[in-house]
């Protein structure tokens, strides 16, 4: 970053920068006594697609909050295990989470942008909150490059200054990941972000989904086997048998998981015969 006369914060000009991998080493997860995830371990390459499939209840949301220090705003909420960014600790104590944060961007189920807010205003909204100003017409060019890569600017860019609120769901859904993108960060955690969608704004976020990966790294977990199948390159199948912890019952490349699955649990539930 550089200051101008005015002292304003001036970011620095889209550049082509490269995703970061994540990679969660044994990984367990508790809300009090109560364990919810043992020895998680997954990889997530670069750039890549990672898809959390499983029946509700087998910690994927827990796995993927532990991703970016969420889970640590829980009361009574521990784990174990490490959680690497390009090879560096998030759990490092001298890291600030608010740092962890920003370089791993969460969406959520429901999208939450600020209803009264412009569009404008939402994009940058994630940026104004880890207190960085923008010149004028810097911000312009940012709102812009999130929107369109976010899938949305061609919708939107006559009505930048309407309330977040007027847009559709599955527009609201593209503004948060907008937002998410105008952070800049290195991974993009999604939680089932097309579950309160209809199929066509379902098709239009998987759509943003592909053309996101390269520039961000993205894990998400879905509920719906045939956007895991469209949309990731990697799959991992959680399970939690009743009352014990969930795990990691297979993992591989999706075209994998989904024609030959190693395992016979996994075969049944990506078949949709349980779960
Ligand atoms: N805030 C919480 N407090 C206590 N238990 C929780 C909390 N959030 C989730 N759990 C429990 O952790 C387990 C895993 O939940 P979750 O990670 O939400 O699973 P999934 O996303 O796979 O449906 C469940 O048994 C759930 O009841
Ligand atoms: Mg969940």
């Amino acid at each position: 970053m550089t200051m101008t006369d005015d002292a304003t914060l001036v970011l620095p000009a889209a550049q082509p920068r490269l995703p970061a991998a994540l990679v969660a080493e044994r990984v367990s997860a508790w809300f009090g006594d109560h364990q919810v995830l043992e020895d998680v371990d997954l990889a997530m390459a670069a750039g890549e697609v990672t898809a959390l499939i499983g029946p509700s209840g087998c910690g994927k949301s827990t796995f993927l909050r532990i991703l970016n220090r969420m889970h640590e705003l829980v009361p009574g909420a521990s784990l174990a295990g490490q959680v690497l960014l390009d090879g560096h600790d998030i759990y490092d104590p001298e890291l600030r989470p608010i740092e962890s944060r920003r370089r791993i961007g969460m969406v959520f189920q429901k999208a939450n942008p600020f209803p009264t807010m412009s569009v404008h205003d939402n994009v940058l909204a994630g940026l104004r909150l880890t207190g960085r100003r923008t010149r004028r017409s810097t911000s312009d060019d940012l709102v812009e490059r999130s929107l369109r890569s976010a899938g949305l600017w061609e919708e939107v860019k006559n009505r930048l200054g309407t309330p977040g609120s007027s847009l559709s769901g599955g527009q609201q859904q593209r503004l948060c990941i907008a937002r998410a993108l105008a952070v800049r960060p290195d991974v993009l955690l999604m939680d089932e972000p097309c579950s309160a969608l209809d199929p066509t704004s379902t098709r239009r976020v998987e759509e943003t989904i592909r053309s996101i990966a390269g520039e961000v790294t993205v894990v998400i977990v879905t509920h719906n086997m045939q956007q895991a199948h469209r949309v990731s390159d990697h799959c991992a199948f959680f399970l939690a048998a009743e009352g014990k912890p969930g795990y990691i019952v297979e993992q591989g490349r999706t075209e994998d998981i989904f024609e030959r699955p190693q395992d016979e649990r996994t075969s049944d539930y990506v078949n949709g015969r349980f779960g």
